[in-house]
């Protein structure tokens, strides 16, 4: 063997040596733990609940009653955690101010709780709400909502609607929050996909 073949096979040995020790990374990279540990959605942002939240609401998903006035909303959309597997029977509870911008501090009016079905799909139908001034300070339209899975931690957040003439003067819309509303003849509609954290 010559000294040409000797080196042409030491040089072999080192690319096969990185090879092997490439597929043992990307082995690595691609092990099932790490998948699961690797979030693949984002969480979505919190905001505070407010002054005007009230446990207890009625589990329904129709906040259409008699009474309450203003261009139907429906709202619909999923809810996953943040590895993108859908939450199941997750509680979504959600009230909001009516189309004069008033909360019903007294009674249950455009409050209520309903669950996702095995897709983790929700469904609500509901009015547009309006904006309202709070002291000082004047909010952006907004849906208040908390979502909930059995075993993950609590969501508190709110949802605005965009071309709101509020959304730049109020301070704590958050842009991922802002509903790509589209008016339909029904009424106007938007989806959202809520992404929990996992337990
Ligand atoms: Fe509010």
């Amino acid at each position: 063997m010559n000294l040409v073949k000797l080196a042409g096979m030491a040089e072999l040995n080192k690319i096969t040596r990185r090879s092997a020790l490439g597929a043992i990374a990307v082995t690595a990279l691609v092990a099932p733990g790490e998948l699961e540990a690797t979030p693949d959605e984002p969480e979505t942002e919190h905001e505070g609940d407010g002054p005007f939240y009230k446990p207890g609401a009625p589990e329904r998903n129709v906040f259409l009653e008699s009474g309450i006035a203003g261009t139907p909303f429906l709202l619909q959309g999923r809810v996953l955690d943040v590895t993108g597997k859908p939450v199941a029977n997750a509680l979504i509870d959600l009230w909001h101010a009516d189309s004069s911008g008033e909360y019903d501090n007294q009674g249950w009016k455009l409050r209520g709780r309903f669950r996702t079905d095995g897709s983790g799909g929700y469904t609500l139908k509901t009015i547009q709400p309006k904006w309202y001034k709070a002291g000082n300070i004047v909010r952006a339209a907004h849906f208040h909502v908390k979502v909930s899975g059995a075993t993950n931690p609590l969501l508190t957040t709110a949802l605005y609607f965009e071309g709101d003439p509020y959304l730049n003067k109020d301070g704590m819309v958050k842009k991922s929050l802002i509903l790509d509303v589209k008016e339909t003849k029904k009424g106007r509609t938007a989806d959202f996909t809520f992404v929990l954290r996992k337990a």
